[in-house]
């Protein structure tokens, strides 16, 4: 009887031994493995405001050209890209940005101030002052991005 009695004490420290150290590792591991995985499952970064420039810069009913540098974060990645953006007025105080890249293959599209249009040289491709399709293959209009102006700068949201 007191031989079964040492077995059943030496098999629950035996266990209650094994439980604390699962639980230690546990503590130590699920921060470990969050830090580590954590970032690939946030993804994309939120976006954010991003300046382009002075709002001075745009003629009126021109589309005119910006660039600037953005940094994408995707989990650990991050790389540094050029945005392209046309930016347009028609008050000088009301703006459309839209995107240079044409919708159809992705193309470069540039603004040909004495044709009054946009034209994507990879399939002549044209669109209008509004970027919307004159002639060509791409199915929509060109993208636009959410713009404001702000102590005469102007900001597109992106990221
Ligand atoms: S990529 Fe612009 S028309 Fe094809």
């Amino acid at each position: 009887m007191e031989e079964s009695q040492d077995i059943n004490r030496r098999s629950f420290m035996s266990i209650a031994t094994w439980a604390i150290g699962a639980l230690i590792s546990a503590a130590f591991a699920i921060p470990g493995v969050a830090y580590i995985i954590g970032p690939a499952l946030r993804g994309r970064e939120a976006q954010e405001w991003i300046r382009l420039g002075s709002t001075s810069k745009v003629e009126l009913n021109v589309p005119t050209l910006f660039k600037a540098r953005i940094q994408r974060k995707t989990g650990w990645i991050v790389n540094e890209e050029e945005l392209a953006v046309y930016v347009r007025t028609d008050n000088g105080r009301d703006f459309v940005a839209m995107s240079n890249i044409c919708t159809h293959l992705g193309c470069r599209v540039r603004w040909i101030s004495d044709q009054d249009h946009f034209f994507c040289p990879c399939h002549n491709a044209v669109f209008d002052t509004e970027g919307n399709v004159a002639s060509g293959p791409p199915p929509r209009a060109l993208d636009r991005f959410e713009v404001k102006a702000e102590d005469g700068q102007l900001y597109v949201l992106g990221g």
